[in-house]
């Protein structure tokens, strides 16, 4: 009997966990009589037709390690229609129907354009990024990870901040999405946390800082996306306001998109991963899988765009108790 095709990409920015995912992705397809074809460069690779077969070996000994072994891109041309009709073309000529998209919004916008273009060919999406920004599902691959980088170099920064008395600005990625900022500030006994989902005011982080005023040092963690700027502006600022504070600034940037994935981000990948072959053996189509109250769900791939980030009572509450 002629075997179906699967292939599969990573597109954006990277995220620990993504090998994991493509780890089951393969493994699972393999054993499901597919035959798998992995895409390289993301959207760049599928429209210069990079396609290259995959085996069950050829994911060994990678569920531990960061980045991907597909590469990944953030391609332009996906993004014309020039582009969307070469890559169909190339999945056409591969006899591939079935392709699986780890990305984050903006691998999704692409896929929505492609699939509203192309009705035969069937896209199934992972969430990976670390910004755990997406809509329809409860966390993204990558996130956890990258929260507990975060948390680790934030530690970090406390022991030689409390050596010198200092008051660090730490700025965290998350595009315009404050989760990271958010839960590994609050993992780090940060003094405040700066996220755009609440407007910052500076004279509100003086008063906050003024009551921390016995204390040995103090962090302060922005989300890169901050109403107030970065990190650099919020201390240029603030400095003016506060002379007396020994004022440091560090940008933890790409730091967080690295390093192995958190167990949490291998099991969701995992998960996710298994999940994807399951939908298509069950018919799915354009859809993205997702976590929601640790249960395995499907949304319309064209629902799944940018999600900010609700900051609920609990977390106000947490924010107003324990950030200081
Ligand atoms: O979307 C993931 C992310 O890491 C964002 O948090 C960040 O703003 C952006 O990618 C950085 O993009 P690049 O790696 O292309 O500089």
């Amino acid at each position: 009997m002629h075997k179906k095709n699967i292939a599969l990409l990573t597109s954006g920015g990277d995220a620990p966990g993504m090998n994991a995912c493509i780890r089951a992705i393969v493994r699972t397809a393999i054993q499901n009589d597919f035959q798998v074809f992995g895409i390289l460069n993301g959207y760049e690779g599928l429209i210069d037709n990079h396609f290259k077969k995959l085996e069950s070996r050829s994911v060994g000994n990678i569920i531990h390690r960061g980045g991907t072994i597909l590469k990944s891109s953030r391609s332009q041309r996906f993004t014309t229609k020039e582009g969307r009709k070469q890559a169909y073309q190339n999945l056409k000529e591969n006899d591939i129907e079935i392709l699986i998209v780890l990305g984050g919004d903006g691998t999704f916008k692409g896929a929505t354009a492609f699939t509203t273009e192309y009705h035969d060919i069937s896209i199934i999406g992972i969430p990976c990024t670390i910004d755990n920004d997406l809509f329809g599902t409860d966390f993204t691959i990558g996130f956890n990870s990258a929260v507990q980088t975060a948390v680790e170099l934030i530690d970090k920064i406390r022991d030689t901040a409390n050596a010198l008395g200092r008051l660090f600005f730490v700025e965290v990625m998350g595009r315009d999405v404050g989760a990271i900022a958010l839960t590994a500030g609050l993992a780090a006994g940060a003094e405040d946390i700066l996220i755009p989902e609440i407007k910052t005011d500076l004279n509100e982080l003086s008063q906050k800082l003024k009551q921390c005023k016995h204390k040995e040092s103090f962090i302060v963690v922005v989300a890169e996306g901050d109403d107030a700027g970065g990190v650099l502006e919020i201390a240029a600022s603030f400095k003016k306001m506060h002379p007396e504070y020994d004022v440091k600034t560090l940008v933890l940037g790409h730091l967080l998109r690295g390093g192995n994935p958190t167990a949490t981000d291998r099991i969701l990948a995992s998960r996710l991963g298994v999940a994807s072959v399951d939908a298509i053996l069950n018919g799915e189509k354009n859809g993205m899988i997702g976590i929601k109250n640790d249960k395995i769900s499907i949304t319309a791939l064209k629902q799944c765009q940018k999600h900010f980030l609700t900051i609920n009572k609990e977390w106000n509450h947490l924010l107003k108790l324990l950030s200081f």
